[in-house]
Formats: structure tokens, C-alpha cells, sequence
């Protein structure tokens, strides 16, 4: 099998995608970036989708997909910052009637998360290794001893009485116009709750503002081993690209 792959890192506000070298883990074109449709429809995305396969001319090649809902048998079961009418949506099956070849979908933080484990920070990390994704959401991917355990959703963990996202996403900061000092108190709190209840060797977080890490660790407790992703935001493209091949 080819070893170069289109990765396409789905999000609520923005779909990505380049080619990757899945040996390497890097990219080997420059990213394409395009505006997620307003509402986030199924035939819109899926609209989108098809146009980054024809900006890369990749039909009938291999193809990942990074998705932002929980993914099981090639479908979404959930949608938490996309509309309703994804859940239960096959979505696998949509985009390889038009491509005419297998497509892999997966959970957009488990592809970050495979990016990490395999070329990034998490590279050798023996124990338990979680990955967050910061952005329109929280998603996560929880690996022990290099395994993935899929279909985590730490982002949607009960706290200050919502779901953790809306409190500690990139976009709950931007929302609640959050500074650095704000922002980087409550995701360490919040961080620390997450080691109460794992105790992982390692956090890695991930997501375009893993890029920004320094205004906010500062804030971190101290007993946290915490670190931004090596990738930063192309964690999940190379990780869409690597499941079609794994
Ligand atoms: C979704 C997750 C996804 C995360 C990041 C959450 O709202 O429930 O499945 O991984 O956002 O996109």
C-alpha cells in the first residue's frame, strides 16, 4: 500500500487537509483550508470533503479522516458541535460511494492522538498518556502503553455543572474573553480533575492552541506533567492519514 495518504482533520469551524508521509509523520504538501459550512449539515460537509479530495486530485487513492463525533462502524453517533443530523449518519459509506475507494473515518482527537503517540510526545511513553484537544470543543484520546482506547469523550465529563467544553475550550476562552492568567487557572484546574480520576503519566495537549502553551502553563499545578503536542495543530491530519494505513 501507498505509504502517502490525504489526511483530512474535520472541525466545527475550519477542515484541513494535506498529504502526509506516513512513514515520516510530516506533511508533504501545504495544508488546504476550508470554512466549515454554516450549520454544519451532513451534504455540506460532506460537499467540502469531496472538494479537498479534488484540490488534491486523490480520488481512488487512500484517504483518513479526522471526524469531531464519536465514530463506530463507519458512523457518527454523536454531535456535539455539528447539527443533529449527523448522529447515526454513515459517514464512511457517503464519501467512498463518490471516491470509489475505502475511506477511513475516525474520532478527530483519537487521529491527533495517534500522531503523538506515534511520531510526537507521546513516542515511547510507557502508562497512560491522554491527549486533549483544545478548540470549538475538548476531545480526547487516552492511550496505555501505546494502545488506544477509542471514542473517549473527556471533553463532555460533567463540570462546574455543563459539560467540561463549555467551560475550558478554546472557544469557551474566546467567548468569556478569558486572559491568559484566567484561562490557564481554570484548564489546570480542570487538568488536575482529570488526574484525579487517571493519574496518566503524561498530558499532551493539542488543538491551535497547544501553540500558545507558554502564555498559560504557567498556571498549571505543579504536580502535573503536562506538554503541547509536537504537531500542534497538524496532529490531526498526520493521525487521519496514519489510520489508513495502520
Ligand atoms: C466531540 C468530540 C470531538 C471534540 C473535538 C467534541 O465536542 O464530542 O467527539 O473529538 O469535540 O472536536
Amino acid at each position: 500500500m501507498s505509504t502517502e495518504v490525504l489526511g483530512i482533520d474535520v472541525g466545527a469551524t475550519g477542515m484541513k487537509a494535506a498529504l502526509v508521509d506516513t512513514t515520516k509523520g510530516e506533511l508533504t504538501t501545504e495544508r488546504h483550508k476550508i470554512s466549515t459550512p454554516e450549520g454544519g449539515k451532513p451534504e455540506d460537509m460532506v460537499g467540502v470533503i469531496h472538494e479537498l479530495i479534488d484540490h488534491f486530485q486523490w480520488a481512488g487513492k487512500p484517504i483518513g479522516i479526522g471526524f469531531p463525533a464519536v465514530i463506530m462502524g463507519g458512523k457518527t453517533l454523536t454531535a456535539s458541535n455539528i447539527d443533529n443530523s449527523w448522529i447515526g449518519y454513515p459517514v464512511e459509506s457517503s464519501i467512498e460511494e463518490k471516491t470509489g475507494n475505502k475511506v477511513q473515518v475516525i474520532n478527530d482527537a483519537d487521529a491527533a492522538g495517534l500522531a503523538e503517540i506515534t511520531f510526537g510526545k507521546g513516542k515511547g511513553v510507557s502508562g497512560t498518556v491522554i491527549l486533549l484537544t483544545l478548540g470549538t470543543g475538548i476531545g480526547s484520546a487516552i492511550f496505555k502503553d501505546g494502545k488506544i482506547l477509542r471514542n473517549t469523550e473527556l471533553g463532555h465529563i460533567l463540570y462546574e455543572g455543563d459539560i467540561a467544553e463549555k467551560a475550558v475550550s478554546n472557544s469557551a476562552r474566546k467567548k468569556h474573553d478569558m486572559n491568559w492568567k484566567e484561562y490557564g487557572t481554570k484548564l489546570g484546574d480542570f487538568l488536575s480533575y482529570i488526574h484525579k480520576l487517571f493519574y496518566p503519566d503524561l498530558i499532551i495537549l493539542g488543538g491551535g492552541i497547544s501553540k500558545k502553551f507558554d502564555n498559560y502553563s504557567s498556571y498549571f499545578p505543579q504536580h502535573l506533567n503536562v506538554t503541547p503536542a509536537s504537531q500542534y495543530n497538524n496532529a490531526g491530519i498526520i493521525g487521519a492519514a496514519l489510520s489508513a494505513v495502520k
